[in-house]
């Protein structure tokens, strides 16, 4: 065993509850005796972890926040100098100023910007001044949105309620049960679940909180129906645009779209690994933020304003966002063609710069962790998704196909014998996000 898992299964879950501080970077998500839970470095999409060994990442990508790649030279180089200049004084940084132009020039329906460092306390944030604006509690939500109690109350209506749009069986001990019936889940697509919740509970809805997208493109008109029911009732409507935003344009993937919300918040890709969040809204909505208390000592430091400035820069000279969706239309088709070739049963989902796939078998998780092992032993850190990253280079996409290749001959060999879990070198991954958006 390596350092790296070593330091997980020897100390970390003696140290840390759950072990890592985010469920999808639990190695058990993976492959949880092989994953190298631990980085040294990481330059480009390739990681070296304690042990010295060196993947090219064709898997998340920070979890979706490294859209540029790692240690991004001109983003940290701008970090640098914000960090030499005094990252944290008595006196506001300008850059904050700065970054709000910027974001309400790219949507110019927002007028006012709020800021944060992560995503669920943006959402938080967001949900607080829907309801401050409305002065009433309902959300009705669609997707996932992070760990605050707000959205974690919808399991105390029903254990099962959030099973469609998060992790089943997750658990909401510890949310006041006074909030027990404040959060409904809708699906995505389901416009006519959407509007019978309406017509339920109409009169009691301060907002609907969503993703504008996320592995389907929307149907039917359903966007624009939420939009037009939420503006009728005076409904907030709010975009959670902390995974999507920045990969299919600059910016909220609404504007794609063409439905602007009164509200859109951003997180993760907007800074490319550094911390910070950014909640944009209209002014009649987002003043009210000074009709309640939103306020955090860190949400004033400059390292998150500096680097999302130097990554939306990058974004806009580069067109990222184009060159991220056809390196996951490759992705998707080599997949598609790969499993065809090998006689493999899978599907294929999501925007291209999110891609999924998953196996269609009574086993999945089987596949899903022998897929896992194989490509680590070819140098891939590698699962059933590929979040493109502008430093993932057409050759890294071939060698990843090419691996992909070897790997899904094997599986399907496997299959058609009916003994692939004999060739798994630890347990089974655990199941992830199950989620139906
Ligand atoms: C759509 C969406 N909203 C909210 C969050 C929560 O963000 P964070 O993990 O930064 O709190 C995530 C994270 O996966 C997300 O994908």
């Amino acid at each position: 065993m390596g350092k790296s898992q070593d330091l997980y299964l020897q100390k970390a879950k003696k140290l840390i509850p759950g072990g890592t501080q985010l469920l999808s970077k639990r190695p058990e998500m993976f492959s949880p005796a092989l994953w190298p839970a631990y980085y040294d470095r990481a330059r480009g999409c390739e990681i070296w972890d304690l042990d010295g060994n060196s993947y090219i990442d064709m898997s998340y990508m920070g979890v979706g926040s490294c859209i540029l790649g790692y240690a991004d030279e001109d983003v940290d180089n701008a970090v640098k100098m914000a960090i030499d200049k005094g990252s944290m004084t008595t006196l506001n940084c300008p850059e904050e100023i700065q970054l709000a132009e910027v974001l309400c020039e790219i949507h110019p329906w927002a007028e006012m910007v709020r800021y944060a460092r992560t995503g669920g306390e943006a959402m938080a944030i967001a949900v607080r001044i829907a309801r401050a604006k409305t002065g009433k509690d309902l959300i009705l939500f669609c997707g996932y949105h992070g760990w605050h109690d707000w959205y974690l109350s919808a399991n105390l209506a029903d254990d099962k309620a959030l099973n469609e749009h998060l992790l089943s069986g997750l658990q909401p001990k510890g949310v006041p049960r006074g909030l027990k019936g404040t959060a409904i889940p809708f699906n995505y697509n389901d416009t006519k679940e959407f509007l019978s919740l309406v017509d339920k509970y109409k009169g009691e809805i301060s907002a609907v909180v969503m993703e504008s997208i996320r592995n389907y493109y929307p149907e039917g008109g359903f966007l624009e129906i939420i939009r037009e029911t939420t503006k009728t009732l005076g409904v907030v409507l709010i975009f959670d645009e902390i995974t999507s935003g920045w990969r299919l344009n600059l910016g909220g993937a609404h504007l794609k779209l063409g439905v602007k919300p009164d509200i859109a918040v951003f997180a993760k890709a907007i800074s490319n690994g550094y911390p910070m969040a950014a909640v944009l809204g209209r002014a009649n909505v987002m003043g009210v933020a000074q009709d309640t208390f939103i306020s955090s000592t860190y949400w004033t430091e400059r390292i998150g304003p500096v680097a999302a400035l130097a990554t939306i820069n990058k974004l806009r000279q580069n067109d990222v966002p184009e060159y991220l969706i056809t390196r996951g239309e490759e992705v998707q088709e080599g997949w598609k063609r790969l499993a065809q070739k090998h006689h493999l049963d899978i599907t294929v989902s999501g925007i291209y710069p999110l891609s999924h796939f998953s196996f269609e078998y009574e086993n999945p998780l089987v596949l899903k962790t022998l897929f896992t092992q194989l490509m680590l032993e070819k140098g891939f850190l590698a699962t059933t998704a590929f979040y493109a990253s502008y430093a993932h280079r057409e050759k890294h996409v071939q060698t990843y196909l090419e691996a992909i290749d070897e790997v899904f001959e094997f599986a399907g060999k496997a299959i058609e014998k009916g003994n692939a879990e004999q060739y798994l070198k630890g347990p089974i991954c655990h199941s992830g996000f199950g989620r139906l958006t």
